[in-house]
């Protein structure tokens, strides 16, 4: 079943009906397939994200454990994080898919050859980046042997998002960034190699649109259809964290959520661990190759929690307590 939807949407001829992928952006027409829960907790601030009192979460019914915020991050934010995906990420020693290709000289940096010398085909070739402890795509082991220091910013946007989701005890550990073109897919798969598999899965997207699927634990679960747009953040917790997933198309988007100006582009209050790269960000000449990449590409950040602290009655407590109110029913 996961095969046949996976290559219903893939299609190019005919091309799919996308009447039944959920649309977060037009939810009263799936009130009957998605639930919105409110949180608890309704303070707490971090950078590049809008307060946590206007996040709209969902959770899909035939997906428990799925939960969908639907783009809780500022222009400013994406562009921030699009920056660090892009500039930084790519870096050694990170390791890529370009990494056995040596098309990078070593005293040089991926993004500075393709901008130098206007290389789109190199900037097509980056399919992936690994932080982290680095998911070795053979064994499908994580070891100690190869793992380099995750992002301080990363790690913190994570735990926040599994703070305030009531998840108080993980560190983010590990994180697979992927970037997609137009034609890219990624497979129907399961996420099973991490050293704990009650963690939850954060995944955050930018750029063009792509239309995700979740299944069940096998292959026989039909799965859900649903639209990821730019800023939009999925966490696969609980019955859904092993569930089959993967993405059989991307959409060309005709909103540029990341390009709204007099938004907070301008705004001053920014911490110093941030500042150089807002500032980027906030310089429209500076900026635009990173825009352009945006306009016809996918960037989606997939990080990895894992149990650092012991589990405390505090935590459990505070997992259960997190979903107050629901919304829509069926
Ligand atoms: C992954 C993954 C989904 C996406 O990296 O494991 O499932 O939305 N990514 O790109
Ligand atoms: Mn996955």
């Amino acid at each position: 079943m996961f095969k046949e939807s996976f290559k219903y949407y893939k299609s190019k001829l005919p091309l799919p009906s996308l009447d039944n992928v959920i649309d977060f952006n037009n939810v009263e027409k799936f009130t009957k397939k998605v639930t919105k829960i409110i949180l608890k907790v309704t303070n707490g601030e971090f950078f590049g994200l809008i307060p946590i009192s206007e996040w709209e979460i969902y959770e899909v019914d035939q997906n428990p454990g799925l939960i969908f915020i639907k783009n809780p991050f500022t222009t400013l934010g994406q562009r921030y994080w699009t920056v660090k995906c892009l500039q930084e990420y790519t870096k050694k020693p990170n390791k890529s898919n370009l990494d056995p290709l040596n098309l990078v000289p070593d005293n040089q940096e991926w993004w500075d050859i393709c901008q130098n010398n206007n290389d789109f085909t190199l900037l097509e070739k980056l399919r992936w980046i690994t932080l982290g402890y680095h998911h070795n795509w053979d064994t499908k082991i994580y070891t100690e042997e190869n793992k380099n220091d995750f992002p301080k910013d990363l790690g913190d946007l994570t735990v926040f998002f599994a703070n305030t989701l009531g998840y108080s005890n993980f560190n983010a550990e590990a994180a697979i960034v992927n970037y997609y073109h137009l034609d890219s897919t990624l497979s129907g798969h399961t996420d099973h190699s991490e050293m704990n598999l009650e963690a939850p899965l954060f995944s955050f997207s930018l750029g063009q649109t792509a239309i995700f699927l979740l299944g069940g634990i096998s292959k026989d679960t039909k799965p859900s259809a649903m639209f990821l747009r730019s800023g939009d953040v999925v966490i696969m917790s609980k019955e859904s964290r092993l569930c089959y997933h993967g993405v059989p198309k991307i959409v060309k988007s005709n909103t540029k959520s990341w390009d709204i100006t007099n938004c907070d582009v301008n705004s001053n209050e920014i911490s110093e661990e941030y500042k150089t790269v807002t500032d980027l960000c906030k310089n429209s000449t500076l900026w635009r190759p990173y825009g352009d990449y945006l306009s016809h590409s996918r960037i989606n950040i997939n990080v990895r929690v894992w149990v650092t602290k012991k589990t405390t009655l505090y935590n459990i407590v505070n997992e259960f307590l997190f979903v107050c109110h629901t919304e829509y029913t069926v």
